[in-house]
């Protein structure tokens, strides 16, 4: 079939051209235009078509060799073996089907691997005749690297001289740019107007490849070693001296003398007691333990001062690695199981402008949509118009956009790889009321009140987890609801009634009374809540919380003079300002007044010094559903008024307070003789403070 062959043929060369080019920006320029999920994809779509149409392949396949072309200014230096790359698994599928292939190739023999952290730097071999330190090279293509001896020998992780004067031995390893010398580098170089490196693998790479080596110096670089280019003489210096010729096959990292260095793990041994820095592992028996490492590392991985990108498992010893060789490019003893990334590049498509509460206007990008670490993103934020001339980003730039936890997306990064679009020029007028915007050193903010899109967002926020936690709200429902004039400020939530929820489309009964009930729990809040919900300016959960236990009550915190204000600790003349201005603002004001008298209980809040009589001093245990709160806010509560909060039942225990189905724990307080409560006679508790 022509035709097919044709298409095949069309993509193959298609692919050929974009993938070295790819390469020239990350090997030559460190300036990688997609993340590494996307380069995979495309070598494995390369390697796929080569796999169907073997006459098609060329010799030089990027499928089969590492990329990279050696920059010129530096000196060649020869890897001998070459250095390889290793093939990537994405999933525990992928990792079962590696596990199948070594188990084959051990047969019936017990196999065990060893798993790395798989640093995010770049490799490098590092050469010692008789102990010293003679030479130094990054990879390169593989075959050949760059003499960067002289900036490698700035890297105070780097032995200069071994423990043992060992007659030859090359290290390979990584080098890699801590987090935190990262941030101090890049704040640096903004102060000074440079261009910001994109990520700590760029940083290291750009730091490496210095011409000057009094610049590697001053970027504070570090390293971890894995593996042994060629050993020659005696190289292990353990119960079995050994001494030889060469010990490496081309394609086989690690000396193959058996009794000698035969393992990874010992390899690990006998690089510290030379005094090779090396990177946590970890020897495993079974692909459970493989597993459990990943997901250690996933989940903990930004508990490190560095990134990684994914964990390295490979076959421990090293008999077995020789029986499974190597392919051009990567061994078949070994794989990189690669966290999903969590940045990506794309196309930024236009872009919206979005009214936040407070009236900032934030420029947001519209993408191309991308899948990011599993979430296929489509918007994410430009910040402010600085960020956007900081980034040079146009319509139709190519974009790095980050993805990290629950935070928003982000642009971080444009690449001028691409035809420069339209420039994206800030709005002059509100793009909800149209009113002009007033501008604040970096920000665009709109004023006007009765800006609809600054009340929807004050709507959303009210619910919200950092405001008064109502659940069941979408930016969606109050949309509607507001439409239909049933929502305009925070107090209509609490006269909502069933009818105007099963008024909206799609609404049905189950949900509607889920969301009535999630209301009433906020009907009675203690103060600190209450003042999250109010959404003054600067004032977040924490600082909430201290206005509220230094005001003590609402009419308190509402009566206090800016002094007053800034004598509370922790309180400053930015948060004084904002929150005095709110309780004597007409419209804020009335926002409080309309809440009471919706019929809000705000519960007092202990001073430190005057604490509550019932409740100081005293431990309580919350049991079963409480109607007109949430336990997390009565056990705040108590807390709030000297009391403690405890979550089971002891002697100890002075109340249990009984909700809705309390279970087991009201059982066991009345078997103790400890005094239990309704709802009711706590709350009548709380209230009194005679
Ligand atoms: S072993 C033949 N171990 O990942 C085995 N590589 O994607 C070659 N890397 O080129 C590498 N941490 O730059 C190995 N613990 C580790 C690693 C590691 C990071 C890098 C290395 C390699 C690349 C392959």
């Amino acid at each position: 079939m022509a035709g097919k062959n044709d298409k095949s043929e069309k993509r193959y060369r298609e692919l050929l051209g974009i993938i070295r080019e790819h390469n020239r920006l990350y090997y030559e320029l460190d300036s990688p235009s997609i993340d590494d999920a996307e380069y995979d994809r495309l070598v494995r779509e390369l390697g796929e078509i080569e796999r169907l149409h073997p006459e098609l392949k060329e010799s030089e396949t990027p499928s089969e060799r590492v990329g990279g072309a050696v920059s010129r200014a530096f000196s060649e230096v020869p890897h001998d073996p070459p250095m390889l790359s290793l093939g990537n698994v994405f999933d525990e599928a992928e990792l079962q089907e590696f596990d199948a292939r070594c188990r084959k190739a051990a047969g019936n023999g017990l196999m065990t691997y060893t798993v790395e952290l798989k640093y995010d730097g770049l490799a490098v071999e590092v050469f010692y005749r008789d102990g010293q330190m003679f030479q130094g090279a990054t990879r390169g293509n593989g075959s050949v690297g760059e003499d960067v001896t002289a900036n490698l020998m700035t890297i105070s992780g780097i032995p200069r001289r071994l423990a043992t004067a060992v007659p030859y031995l090359t290290v390979r390893g990584e080098v890699f740019m801590r987090l935190s010398e990262f941030e101090k580098l890049n704040s640096t170089r903004e102060e000074e107007g440079e261009a910001l490196f994109a990520n700590p693998r760029n940083a290291a790479a750009g730091s490496l490849r210095q011409i000057d080596p009094a610049v590697t110096a001053r970027r504070e670089l570090d390293a971890v070693f894995y593996g042994i280019g060629r050993a020659e003489g005696a190289v292990y210096d353990g119960a079995r001296k050994k001494s030889g010729g060469q010990s490496v096959l081309p394609g086989f990292e690690g000396p193959r003398e058996p009794g000698g260095i035969d393992t990874q793990e010992a390899l690990f041994g006998y690089f510290q007691s030379i005094g090779v820095p090396v990177s946590p592992h970890r020897a495993c028996g079974s692909l459970d333990d493989v597993m459990a490492f990943y997901r250690y590392w996933l989940e903990n991985r930004h508990a490190l001062d560095f990134d990684i990108d994914g964990i390295v498992v490979k076959i421990n010893d090293f008999s077995l690695r020789e029986k499974m060789g190597a392919t051009g490019k990567a061994p078949r003893w070994a794989v990189a199981w690669k966290f999903p990334a969590k940045e990506a590049v794309t196309v930024l498509e236009s872009v919206d402008f979005q009214v936040g509460r407070t009236g900032i206007v934030t420029p947001v990008a519209n993408l191309k949509p991308i899948n990011i670490g599993g979430v296929v993103v489509k918007r994410a934020t430009l910040h402010n118009f600085s960020e956007i001339e900081r980034l040079g980003v146009r319509i139709g730039s190519r974009v790095t956009v980050i993805r990290a936890g629950d935070v928003i997306p982000k642009v971080v990064e444009a690449h001028g790889d691409g035809p420069g679009g339209d420039a994206i020029n800030p709005p002059d007028a509100c793009p909800s009321c149209l009113q002009p915007l007033d501008r604040e050193d970096i920000y665009l903010r709109c004023l006007n009140p009765d800006c609809e899109a600054k009340k929807l967002e004050n709507l959303k926020y009210f619910v919200s987890k950092d405001g008064m936690d109502i659940e069941f709200f979408g930016p969606e429902l109050i949309q509607r609801l507001h439409e239909r004039g049933k929502l305009d400020g925070p107090a209509d939530f609490f006269s909502l009634t069933r009818d105007d929820l099963l008024g909206v489309e799609r609404m049905g009964d189950k949900i509607a009374d889920k969301i009535l009930e999630s209301i009433d729990k906020r009907r009675s809040v203690p103060l600190s809540v209450f003042i999250r919900g109010l959404g003054i300016r600067n004032v977040g959960e924490h600082l909430a919380r201290v206005l509220a236990r230094a005001a003590g009550s609402l009419a308190g915190l509402s009566a206090m003079s800016r002094d007053e204000l800034m004598r509370i600790h922790e309180v400053g003349p930015g948060v004084a300002d904002s929150v005095y201005e709110f309780f004597h603002g007409e419209r804020s004001a009335a926002v409080v007044r309309a809440m009471l008298e919706a019929g809000i209980k705000v519960l007092d809040e202990a001073t430190p010094s005057a604490s509550h009589k019932g409740v100081a001093g005293k431990t309580f245990v919350f049991t079963g559903t409480m109607e007109s709160m949430e336990r997390k806010d009565a056990e705040e509560l108590v807390e709030s008024l000297g009391g403690k909060a405890a979550g089971s039942v002891s002697k100890k225990t002075d109340y249990v307070v009984a909700g809705e189905s309390p279970g087991s724990k009201r059982d066991k307080a009345e078997a103790l003789g400890v005094r239990v409560l309704t709802e009711k006679e706590f709350l009548d508790m709380v209230k009194d403070n005679e």
